[in-house]
């Protein structure tokens, strides 16, 4: 051995040694992760929809000991320049978890979105898909309370729903707005089908959660396959909210949901009212139909 090469050995050694220490003492510093914790893609995703309660649905099975889940709307397998980054990308963004835990996300946009049921099947054609729905009316004017909200905030002018939900011109329920579309399960619904056998796709009824979550919640234990955890205890009815707040595994407080959570709806102008359930009677017998789930939809 020549003694510049001896020499590039030794620093090479030497930094190998240095990063070692270095690597040891970081991780040292991170005292809360267990030795085992690591990253993995989730083995079950929140699809959707919108408005129906995909945050509470997640957050209430994150007081689960053997669910962990992703603190963000990843949108991974909606936004193209997402998808792109890759799925070592989409790892880095799950929380850290044991063997025996479960992962998961959840990014509403994934159930009316054309390319995701493909890019999740190429992912994991075993995953488990959890997807909570409404009543489709109820989830538009959400949907619209939501943007109106924001817009007051911004002293922006809001059209009045009435002006949003019908076409002027035809006087007919407008296609064109978008949360009527998503409301149009069905034809969401059919691309999941193209994909996924109908026993990996649980269907949470977001409506039944508002009022007796755990009922909807301990169906989703036995889904995912984890042990019967939840009960009475980790729910908290809030009268002032008028809404479940939950409390977590040891914790004496409660911990409610952000104050964007159940906003006060507008009421719609009968006609109009009629002629939305008029529109949804169709659509909604066909998503029960394709899905095998009956839901009373339109008698209210
Ligand atoms: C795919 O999902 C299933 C169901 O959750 C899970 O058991 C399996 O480990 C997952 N595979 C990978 C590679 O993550
Ligand atoms: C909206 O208007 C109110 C009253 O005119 C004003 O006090 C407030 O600062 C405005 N807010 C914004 C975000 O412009
Ligand atoms: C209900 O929620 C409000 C707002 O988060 C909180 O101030 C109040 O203490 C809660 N009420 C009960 C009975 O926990």
């Amino acid at each position: 051995m020549t003694w510049p090469t001896a020499l590039t050995v030794t620093v090479v050694l030497l930094s190998q040694l240095l990063l070692n220490a270095l690597g040891a003492a970081l991780s040292e510093s991170s005292s809360e992760q267990a030795p085992d914790e690591r990253r993995v893609l989730p083995q079950a995703i929140v699809i959707g929809v919108r408005k129906c309660g995909t945050r509470a649905l997640l957050e209430f099975l994150g007081m689960h000991p053997q669910i962990k889940i992703a603190p963000d709307e990843v949108h991974f397998f909606d936004k193209d320049d997402r998808y792109e980054r890759g799925l070592e990308w989409y790892r880095q963004q799950m929380p850290m978890s044991s063997p025996g835990q479960l992962t998961m996300e959840k990014s509403p946009a994934y159930f009316i979105s054309p390319t995701a049921p493909g890019r999740i099947q190429s992912m994991n054609h075993t995953v488990k898909l959890l997807v909570i729905l409404r009543n489709p009316i109820t989830r538009v004017i959400s949907d619209y309370t939501q943007t109106f909200t924001k817009k007051r905030s911004r002293n922006e002018s809001c059209v009045p729903i009435e002006d949003l939900v019908i076409d002027s011109f035809s006087g007919e329920v407008n296609l064109r707005y978008k949360p009527i579309d998503i409301s149009i399960y069905h034809q969401h619904w059919a691309r999941w089908m193209m994909k996924f056998p109908r026993h990996q796709i649980h269907i949470v009824d977001g409506d039944r959660m508002i009022v007796d979550p755990l009922s909807e919640l301990i169906q989703v234990e036995r889904f995912l396959g984890v042990k019967p955890f939840l009960t009475t205890d980790n729910f908290m009815f809030n009268a002032t909210r008028h809404f479940y707040c939950m409390r977590k595994p040891g914790r004496a407080t409660e911990h409610c949901l952000g104050f964007s959570k159940g906003r006060t709806h507008p009421q719609l102008k009968p006609t109009v009212h009629q002629k939305l359930k008029d529109f949804f009677r169709l659509h909604n017998n066909l998503f029960y139909q394709l899905s095998g789930r009956e839901f009373h939809w339109d008698a209210t």
